[in-house]
């Protein structure tokens, strides 16, 4: 059963409270309760932790990486200045998807950066909650794609 890690970032544990407009108005437990039912479907397990610490993110990406095949991580406003995440993500040895709720590039000039999808074999912007379920779908098929190799 392949296994994937979902970290969330910073403020996305007031989603439904925050910047509607931008974010939509489902909360972090709804958005996850849709992912994880989604998974079920696929077969796919998920582990999922969401903090509003850069440390926090960067132990949960050093300890996923040797209990999950996959990761999806939506760093938050550390997407547009963290190193620190960008180099723990660059060490870890399985693929990662970078994703966002909005459209990162149709926002304000600084959304428009990520210091972190380089080091990311993707990222997925712009569709809510979907942009976590297409993650799931990409790493799905680069994983097959992996062993097939
Ligand atoms: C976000 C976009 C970031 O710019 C912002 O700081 C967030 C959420 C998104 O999912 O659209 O907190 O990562």
């Amino acid at each position: 059963m392949l296994k994937i890690g979902i970290i969330n970032g910073p403020n996305l544990n007031m989603l439904g409270k925050r910047d509607q407009k931008a974010y939509g108005s489902l909360t972090l437990k709804e958005i996850n309760c849709i992912i994880r039912s989604f998974a079920e479907k696929e077969s796919v397990e998920l582990i999922m932790m969401q903090t509003n610490f850069e440390g926090e993110i960067i132990e949960s990406i050093q300890q996923f990486s040797s209990q999950v095949d996959g990761l999806i991580i939506n760093p938050a406003a550390y997407t547009h200045y963290s190193y620190a995440i960008a180099d723990a993500l660059r060490d870890c040895p399985i693929p990662v998807i970078e994703v966002h709720l909005s459209n990162i590039f149709s926002r304000e000039d600084f959304r428009g950066k990520s210091v972190t999808a380089s080091a990311c074999i993707g990222q997925i912007a712009g569709f809510g909650f979907q942009s976590y379920i297409l993650a799931i779908h990409a790493l799905q098929d680069f994983l097959k794609k992996e062993v097939v190799k």
